[in-house]
């Protein structure tokens, strides 16, 4: 029999095993993670090992310097894993691997991994969409929560609002038109010349200032759950080079803030409003720009306003890793989907 085959039979078994170690590896950028995930929501383990530091003096992401990182990372950090959760290889009933949406160089030095210690032990691989890792990042955060909820999905390469009917089964309901709002505040940084990434520096920085520039968001989507965010950015950028030329003095903090109350205006504007409309009594927000502190407040206060309850990662597993990737395949798991054979390949772009 060959492998997928014996996979089949091994990977039902498995919904109703009691207790279903998976082991998770999470590579799509520039953080290179592996965990070990109990039940999707108990994490036993989950070391990041990231590359910010290498990458800050380029300004951002280099695809070819972050594969090779991957490969230098990754086999200490599946030993990790392993030590720090306490158990041994043979205690994994199965690998849940990132294989898209990401830099596929970097995906695929998790993905072969993945494929090899799947292989090796004889245990099914689940193929994980890094965008649901997102979602699932909420159930290790919140042991309670389940859906259905509607859902505000804020990343470096993703923004849209979901409807999450069950653990696999969602609806978009809106996305953005152009730039995802993660880009929009890695290039604002930039212009401002801060370090990447761009978005938490953002964040610190608009603490000390005041919306006094008054930024806005296009009006052109206002009665849509869709969003553009390129205009907004070339604004600002433009009025940030515009000053520079002139040489006239700006204030980095006050154009943080007034770029920062802008956008998180408009996402929480449109993901609260189709949170009630949903009915579920709960938004969820996933995705590095879920880490955001005044997008999460202004979240928390209107969702209250409209009786609705509120779901943020912690901060830890609001970015990427690996502990999300691992809840994502146990829930795929249940739901009999993401069975992957031996010539799985990495994606740079995958369909939620
Ligand atoms: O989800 P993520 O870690 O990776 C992708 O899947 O893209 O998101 C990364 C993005 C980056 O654009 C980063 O600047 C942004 O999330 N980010 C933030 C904050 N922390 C991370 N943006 C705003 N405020 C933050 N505190
Ligand atoms: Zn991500």
């Amino acid at each position: 029999m060959n492998y997928y085959k014996r996979m089949e039979q091994k990977f039902s078994a498995l919904k109703n095993k009691k207790d279903v170690i998976i082991l998770a590896i999470e590579s799509s950028c520039d953080e290179t993670s592996v965990a070990v995930v109990k039940n999707g929501r108990e994490v036993l383990s989950n070391i990041v090992a990231s590359q910010i530091d290498i990458h800050r003096r380029f300004g951002g992401v280099v695809p070819e310097v972050a594969s090779r990182n991957h490969i230098l990372a990754i086999s200490n950090l599946f030993e990790e894993a392993l030590a720090v959760a306490d158990i041994d290889k043979a205690d994994i009933d199965a690998v849940a691997v990132t294989y898209g949406a990401g830099l596929i160089g970097a995906l695929l030095v998790g993905v072969n991994f993945a494929k090899a210690l799947a292989y090796s032990l004889d245990i099914p691989l689940i193929a994980v969409s890094h965008v649901y890792g997102h979602i699932c990042a909420n159930y290790i955060s919140h042991q309670k929560l389940s859906p259905p909820f509607a859902c505000l999905m804020v990343s470096g390469g993703h923004t849209a609002i979901l409807q999450v009917e069950d653990y696999f089964a969602f609806k978009l309901v809106g996305s953005t038109v152009d730039d995802a709002v993660g880009e929009c505040f890695d290039k604002v940084a930039r212009v401002l010349d801060l370090p990447y990434p761009g978005g938490p520096e953002i964040d610190k920085l608009a603490k000390q200032g005041q919306n006094i520039y008054h930024f806005s968001v296009s009006n052109a989507l206002k009665n849509t759950y869709n969003f553009s965010f390129s205009g907004i950015k070339t604004a600002v950028v433009n009025f940030v080079h515009n000053k520079m030329q002139k040489n006239e003095q700006i204030n980095k903090a006050d154009i943080a803030c007034s770029f920062q109350e802008a956008v998180t205006e408009e996402l929480c504007e449109k993901a609260v409003k189709n949170a009630v409309e949903s009915k579920t009594g709960k938004l969820v927000v996933a995705g590095g720009v879920g880490a955001n502190s005044r997008l999460k407040e202004k979240l928390l206060a209107k969702c209250k306003e409209n009786g609705v309850d509120f779901y943020a990662p912690v901060l830890k597993y609001c970015t990427d890793n690996a502990a999300m990737i691992g809840s994502a395949g146990y829930f795929m798991m249940k739901k009999g989907l993401g069975l992957a054979d031996i010539n799985l390949t990495a994606k740079a772009n995958v369909e939620l």
